[in-house]
């Protein structure tokens, strides 16, 4: 029997997991960068709402989503500038099932859907499972900071271009794509007909007076963006699997069409109290990351054979290591086993664009940093102890 003949087609093949991840998984006292999974524990008050809700019987069905999650979201994206209707949100089992859900109102088999490369891969996977091809558009790296090549994505369209995807803040450029970018890219997805996938997942994190824009309000976008967001970035509970969609509203019926995952209803409940008191916390974790940020982006600097920019947003350093005698996957590899830090390869974030660059996720604590965290901050596995592994690790390869 050929299990292959069992399943769906366009799964073989794609079962694999990262040849990092499954040589390093073991490794003893490894210090890992490499997720994006913020380390910040859950205040209290977000974590008794969901305990209340339980308590209180709201365990049954939530037809269509909470209600005042709705109206709680709708009043969050207004401070971008956009004034939905709360049938114009869907809510979602995370960032993921927000790209999923967002893909599945959209594409028909033989379509093509863009990617700029280096993105976040959650962007380009479900294509394949709609059985789109992949097209990709290469960022442009100036001064250091990959940003979005409108002639490059020009370039990539086609009659059958069916949709683009933008990771905006960018995992893992740090572009925060300028308002001069968003609508070159709005003007050619009105010209040639085609949707915006467009994850705002790290909307929050902005660094150094950037400001994020909304394509949904640019002209001609309304019903051709599907904005994508999540509550794990925001409020650091990846494990909850909250997500939402906001989409305009000749666009958010099809949305809704799409099957989705529901959200658990205390969840819910515990996302409408994050909304509403819970808005001095992201600022906190903000806080906590750009102090990391600043703190290894100084250090990456006075390393031989590394450049980093700081990012503009979200919450990844993206340094360039073509100084040094080693390739982004060997980087990784090397770095896993040889001082048992884990962080991510550029060249997986598509074709190669970003072969020469290397991800690490400001997860961990500094020493001297006080927010109640998964990790803990003590100095052998804290931030500072993992920049020591990788100040060591590139002065053995300098060029
Ligand atoms: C840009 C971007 N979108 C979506 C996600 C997925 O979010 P979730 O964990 O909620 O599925 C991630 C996770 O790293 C991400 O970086």
């Amino acid at each position: 029997m050929s299990i292959e003949k069992l399943v769906r087609k366009e799964l073989t093949g794609e079962i694999r997991r990262s040849a990092t991840r499954r040589r390093v998984a073991a490794a003893p006292g490894t210090i890992s960068l490499a997720a994006g999974d913020p380390n910040f524990l859950l205040p209290d008050y977000i974590a008794k709402t969901v305990y209340d809700a339980i308590c209180e019987g709201k365990t049954h069905y939530c037809f269509g989503g909470e209600p005042t999650l709705r109206d709680a979201l709708v009043k969050y994206y207004s401070k971008y500038g956009y004034e939905a209707q709360p049938g114009q949100i869907a809510i979602t089992g995370g960032g993921s099932q927000s790209l999923f859900q967002a893909y599945a109102a959209i594409l028909n088999s033989g379509e093509e859907g863009i990617t700029f490369d280096p993105a976040y891969g959650g962007g380009r996977r479900p294509l394949g499972f709609f059985g789109v091809k992949t097209v990709y558009a290469d960022m442009k790296k100036t001064d250091g900071q990959f940003r979005p090549d409108l002639e490059a994505l020009k370039e990539a369209i086609s009659p059958k271009t069916k949709s683009l995807y933008i990771d905006n803040p960018g995992n893992p450029s740090g572009a925060v794509f300028t308002k001069e970018e968003l609508k070159g890219i709005a003007d050619l997805a009105v010209d040639h007909d085609f949707v915006v996938v467009s994850d705002e997942t790290y909307s929050e994190f902005c660094w150094d007076g950037t400001k994020h824009e909304a394509l949904i309000t640019y002209p001609g976008m309304e019903n051709r963006t599907i904005v994508c967001m999540a509550f794990t970035k925001m409020y650091s509970w990846a494990g909850m699997r909250t997500g939402w969609i906001v989409s305009g509203p000749e666009m958010a019926p099809y949305v809704g069409r799409a099957p989705g995952s529901a959200v658990s209803w205390p969840i819910q409940l515990g996302a409408v109290k994050a909304m509403t008191d819970g808005y001095e916390y992201v600022v906190a974790i903000k806080k906590e990351y750009e102090e990391r940020i600043d703190y290894g982006v100084k250090r990456l600097n006075e390393m031989p054979g590394v450049s980093c920019k700081k990012p503009e947003g979200a919450f990844y350093l993206f340094p360039d290591i073509t100084g040094t005698t080693l390739s982004s996957n060997d980087f990784v590899l090397k770095l896993a086993e040889e001082e048992a830090v884990r962080i991510v390869s550029g060249a997986g974030y598509g074709p190669g664009a970003a072969e020469g660059h290397v991800r690490l996720s400001m997860i961990r604590p500094l020493s001297t940093q006080k927010m109640p965290g998964w990790f803990k901050n003590e100095p052998d596995t804290c931030f500072e102890a993992a920049m020591d592994r990788v100040e060591r690790f590139v002065k053995k390869y300098q060029k």
